[in-house]
C-alpha cells in the first residue's frame, strides 16, 4: 500500500478507514481540505502581510498559554492573528473528533501555526532543517510515548508543498536502528525507554512551574523522547543515511489541499513549499486501536526477554 491515503469529500463519513490509515503509518491526504479556510482577503494578508513581522519561522497560537509566539507586532496586529488561528484550529478540532473520535480522547492541542516561508533553501543547520528527512521528537517537552499528531493545509494560490519521505518508522527501525544506536549487534533494545527516579523528578519540576507558565512544559524530557531525538539526529546528521535512496519518495501537495499524519512514525522532510496552516495535538497511545504501530511499541518490541522478565 502507497504511503499515501486520499480520502475525497464523499468518503469522510466513514471515519473508521481514516482512523485504520492514520494509526497504520499512513499520511491521510484530503484533495480538498475538509477545514473551512478563512476568506480569500485574510489569506492575502497572511502571505504577503505577515512575512515583515515574523520574529520566528512560524507563528504559533498556543491554547493552554492563550497567546502568539513568534511575532513582532503592534496589538492589533497579534489579535487578528490570534483570532484567525484560534478559529482554524476549532475547526480542525471539530473535524478530528467527528473523523477519529477515540483519538481525541484525553488529547493535547499543542499549537496551531502558520508557516509563511518558503521552505526551499532556508540553509538551516541539519538539526533544525526541515528539508532533511527525520521523524519528529518530543514535541512540547516529554510525549513519554504519546503520539505527535499534525494537520497541514496548503493555502499557497498556485504552488504545491512538496515533502520526501523514506517511509514509516518501522522500516527505518529495521534498516538503521542499529547505526542510530537504538539496537545493539543482536538488534535488541540498546536504550531505556521507561522513566527511572530522576526522570519523575524533573518530570514534577516541570509540571510545578508550567502551571505558572504553560510554556515551561518544553523543559521536560523522558527517555523515551531522548531514544527519539537520537534517531531523529541520526536521521538528519547521518551521511550515509541522507545518501540512502532506500524507500524514499516525493509528495505533493497542492494549493487548498489537506493532509494529517503522525510525523514521530512517518518519516518526512518539507522540500518546498510555502504557507499553510500546522495543527499539532498530542494524542495518547493508550487510546489507539492499533497501538503496534507507536513507535514506544515497535522498539519495545525489541527489548531483551531476559530484560522484560527483570
Ligand atoms: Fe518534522
Amino acid at each position: 500500500m502507497s504511503l499515501v491515503a486520499t480520502f475525497a469529500a464523499e468518503q469522510l463519513s466513514t471515519g473508521e478507514s481514516i482512523l485504520d490509515a492514520l494509526e497504520s503509518s499512513h499520511i491521510v491526504f484530503f484533495p480538498r481540505s475538509p477545514i473551512a479556510l478563512p476568506d480569500e482577503a485574510t489569506l492575502r494578508y497572511l502571505r504577503s502581510g505577515l512575512p515583515a513581522q515574523l520574529r520566528r519561522k512560524n507563528i504559533s497560537y498556543h491554547p493552554e498559554a492563550g497567546r502568539i509566539t513568534g511575532l513582532a507586532a503592534d496589538a492589533a496586529t497579534t489579535q487578528r492573528l490570534e483570532g484567525i488561528l484560534r478559529e482554524h484550529l476549532a475547526s480542525v478540532s471539530a473535524f478530528l473528533r467527528a473523523q477519529i473520535a477515540p483519538l481525541s480522547v484525553d488529547w493535547t492541542v499543542g499549537t496551531c501555526s502558520v508557516r509563511p516561508i518558503q521552505e526551499r533553501g532556508r540553509n538551516l543547520k541539519p538539526h533544525a532543517s526541515n528539508e532533511l528527512v527525520h521523524v519528529d521528537a518530543g514535541a512540547y517537552g516529554a510525549t513519554d510515548g504519546d503520539r505527535i499528531l499534525r494537520f497541514f493545509v496548503n493555502f499557497n494560490d498556485h504552488e504545491d508543498r512538496v515533502w520526501a519521505s523514506k517511509g514509516p518508522i518501522e522500516q527505518i527501525l529495521e534498516r538503521c536502528g542499529r547505526e542510530a544506536g537504538l539496537f545493539d549487534a543482536h538488534g535488541q533494545l540498546a536504550v531505556r525507554l521507561t522513566k527511572g527516579p530522576m526522570d519523575r523528578m524533573l518530570s514534577a519540576a516541570v509540571h510545578g512551574v508550567s502551571r505558572l507558565n504553560p510554556l515551561a512544559r518544553v523543559l521536560d524530557t523522558s527517555p523515551y523522547d531522548r531514544a527519539m531525538r537520537r534517531l531523529h539526529n541520526y536521521m538528519k546528521d547521518d551521511a550515509a543515511f541522507r545518501d540512502d535512496p532506500r524507500g524514499y519518495e516525493e509528495i505533493r501537495f497542492p494549493p487548498y489541499s489537506a493532509w494529517m499524519v503522525f510525523t514521530d512514525s512517518v518519516s518526512h522532510a518539507s522540500l518546498s513549499g510555502q504557507y499553510a496552516f500546522v495543527t499539532t495535538i498530542i494524542v495518547r497511545r493508550r487510546h489507539m486501536k492499533r497501538p503496534q504501530f507507536a513507535p514506544f511499541n515497535l522498539l519495545m518490541a525489541h527489548q531483551a526477554a531476559s530484560s522484560k522478565s527483570a
